[in-house]
């Protein structure tokens, strides 16, 4: 059985298709992920002998990477709740965000290692309405209760096995085409309406968590994917990839079908029904 890591993240595989993920991907040893998130794709196909490259343009992925799947032991400067003034007191991106929860977050994005700041990024989503991070909804206590719980859920996660390599960056200025990657698995952020989710609500917890210094997260709108996609295809090499979809977004699973075969042929096709949508999941060859 897969484990699922929970940090209060959007998106994402559940656990039928991770366990399906981490059984396609048996054999191969150079895994290529463009779009990391929270790493849950990555853990389900860690093995002792796979060599995991992987991209994320949030600060928050580069936490949970290096200060606890990378990590061999908890490293952590936050022995309570103290406060500084920084990006979050400063700017108020959540409506109602209080003084005591904007300083608390500023001192750890200031004083944290990636270790605390990847518990702090979990704290944050889970203290914001519904997780849905624009409207903060919750006093320094609780964002401290949740940002300690995270801490010992987080130590379990340490230690992941083979070698991670994670960029915090573009893949698309990447575009590793040198490399023979044996598998590659593409999870891309979804156009829901006219945007994607990352760009329009992780831009304050990329700021908070990087004091105003993080890459800008790239918007994809109605016009990305297709050339997006065209782009990730052109521009990596490997004869297996596992491609992930989802049900009521642009452009529709069919339409993205059609455009992921004109550059590799479907071995096998899954969905998976949860919560009200469906998980789509390809084995592709080329
Ligand atoms: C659907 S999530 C991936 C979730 C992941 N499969 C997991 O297991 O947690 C998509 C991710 O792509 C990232 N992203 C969006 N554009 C990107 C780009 N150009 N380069 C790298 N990452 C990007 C977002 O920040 C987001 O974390």
């Amino acid at each position: 059985m897969v484990q699922v890591y929970r940090a209060g993240f959007v998106g994402g595989a559940v656990e039928e298709s991770l366990e399906w993920m981490s059984e396609k991907a048996q054999g191969a040893h150079n895994i290529c992920v463009p779009f990391a998130g929270i790493g849950r794709a990555t853990i389900a196909m860690a093995r002792p002998d796979t060599v995991i490259e992987s991209w994320d343009t949030m600060h928050y992925p580069g936490c949970i990477y290096r200060g606890v799947f990378s990590a061999s032991e908890i490293d952590s400067n936050v022995d309570g709740i103290r406060y500084t003034k920084g990006w979050a007191f400063e700017n108020r991106g959540y409506k109602h965000l209080d003084d005591r929860c904007a300083g608390f977050m500023d001192w750890v994005a200031v004083n944290g290692t990636d270790f605390d700041k990847a518990c702090l990024g979990s704290a944050m989503i889970r203290s914001t309405l519904m997780g849905r991070m624009m409207h903060w909804h919750s006093n320094v206590e609780q964002l401290y209760g949740r940002f300690e719980k995270q801490r010992e859920y987080n130590a379990d996660w340490l230690n992941q096995p083979g070698r991670l390599i994670h960029h915090e960056a573009n893949f698309f200025e990447a575009l590793p085409l040198e490399k023979d990657y044996d598998l590659i698995e593409i999870d891309p952020p979804k156009v829901v309406s006219y945007s994607d989710v990352y760009s329009l609500h992780f831009k304050v917890h990329q700021q908070v968590l990087t004091q105003g210094k993080g890459i800008a997260l790239p918007k994809w709108n109605r016009r990305s994917p297709v050339p997006n996609m065209r782009k990730l295809f052109a521009g990596t090499k490997a004869p297996k990839i596992i491609f992930m979809y989802v049900s009521k977004v642009y452009p529709d699973y069919e339409d993205m079908k059609k455009l992921v075969q004109q550059f590799a042929e479907i071995e096998e096709e899954q969905e998976f029904f949860h919560s009200g949508r469906y998980d789509y999941a390809l084995l592709l060859r080329r």
